[in-house]
């Protein structure tokens, strides 16, 4: 069974040899040949030279060789740029974005229409990563949910607290719901140029979900996911990222996502129990360990695999992004841990 099976066969009842592996910001600054290339390039002009992109994304794969998908280098943000608000990096860290939406004026001022032709770098990209791995590897496209993109919208860039973007979906719903159409239907666009390009699967990252108001997940978020699944069927898994949310399964299932990531917080092999069996699990290894000790990661790992067997619509993955001080000796240990099980 090579990788690319391995990953598509997640989203089926078939039994693997051991379950497939790959991990969020593979393409990041632990490792010492992306440092490399960003001391020649920055951020966005990577992401939006394909030659670049592809060099990045394939990094992983060449260092790592039981990662068994390749997830495109690329970033959420670019929604937002192609709608007609760039973003960049502050300083200190976190995001800054070019202007902050606050009124119907600044939703009408953005353009959700020609989103794919507009971030056609991310398509070449795609193509070509699939040129050179063929069908040996999975190939992974990606994109934020509209509410996680609003976020960074409404408030300028990243943010603590959120309080703008809660006081626009609680006060000013109609303003709210103008943004999150243009959201979904940019995303639709750009989703389904990944989809032509020859994705095996595409996650949806919600990483600001629990930012939503209390009790109103769904109207907040959800149902625009659920509006996007919709309008691109169902030849592509869509893997559904979120954090703090497992106790909203049940919404989570509705959107029609196939696959549910789950954050380091959720008991994985407690949550299998409560979902139905066709939904694929994909989790949840927690990233603090990445910067320790190998042996401790491998622990880990190993009472995962454990907790998950038999491994049947389950694919490894950390429960959040690997970060900067992540060790490679550790995700070495960690890859090999998986790769023990076969
Ligand atoms: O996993 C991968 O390598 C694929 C590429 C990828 C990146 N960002 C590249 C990246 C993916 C899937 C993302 C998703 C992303 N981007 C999310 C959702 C996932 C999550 O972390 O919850 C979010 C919220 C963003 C927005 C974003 N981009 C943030 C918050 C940051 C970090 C800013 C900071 O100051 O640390 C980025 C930058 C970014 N995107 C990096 C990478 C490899 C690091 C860039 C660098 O400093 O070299």
């Amino acid at each position: 069974m090579n990788s690319r099976e391995r990953l598509v066969n997640a989203f089926s009842d078939q039994a693997p040899d051991r379950p497939p592996v790959w991990i969020m910001r593979q393409a990041g600054r632990y490792l010492p040949e992306y440092r490399a290339l960003k001391e020649k390039y920055d951020f966005v002009t990577m992401v939006k030279t394909p030659d670049l992109a592809t060099e990045v994304t394939l990094q992983p794969l060449r260092r790592f060789k039981q990662l068994d998908a390749a997830i495109i280098f690329s970033d959420i943000l670019i929604v937002p740029e192609a709608m007609g608000l760039p973003y960049s990096f502050r300083e200190k860290g976190g995001i800054q974005m070019a202007g902050e939406i606050r009124s119907q004026a600044d939703v009408d001022k953005l353009d959700s229409t020609g989103v794919a032709d507009r971030t056609a770098y991310i398509s070449d990209a795609i193509r070509q990563v699939r040129g050179e791995l063929g069908n040996s590897k999975a190939v992974l496209g990606f994109g934020g949910s509209p509410w996680t993109l609003a976020t960074y919208m409404i408030e300028g860039g990243s943010s603590k607290e959120y309080t703008n973007a809660r006081y626009m979906f609680n006060n000013e719903r109609p303003l709210f719901d103008s943004l999150m159409n243009k959201l979904s239907d940019g995303l639709i666009d750009l989703f389904k140029s990944q989809i032509d390009a020859g994705v095996d699967a595409i996650q949806i990252f919600d990483s600001w979900a629990a930012a939503a108001p209390d009790g109103q997940y769904w109207d907040c978020s959800l149902k625009w996911i659920q509006k996007i699944i919709e309008a691109l069927g169902d030849s592509t898994p869509i893997i559904l990222f979120t954090k703090g949310m497992s106790a909203h399964h049940e919404d989570l299932i509705r959107t029609g996502a196939r696959a549910l990531a789950a954050d380091q917080s959720v008991n994985l092999a407690e949550w299998k129990k409560e979902l139905p069996q066709g939904i694929t699990l994909q989790g949840n290894l927690n990233p603090d360990l990445m910067p320790g000790e190998p042996e401790v990661a491998a622990a880990a790992t190993k009472q995962l695999l454990d907790s998950m067997s038999p491994w049947s619509r389950y694919i490894f993955n950390l429960g959040h992004g690997i970060t900067p001080q992540a060790r490679i000796e550790t995700m070495q240990a960690v890859l090999e841990t998986i790769d023990s099980v076969k």
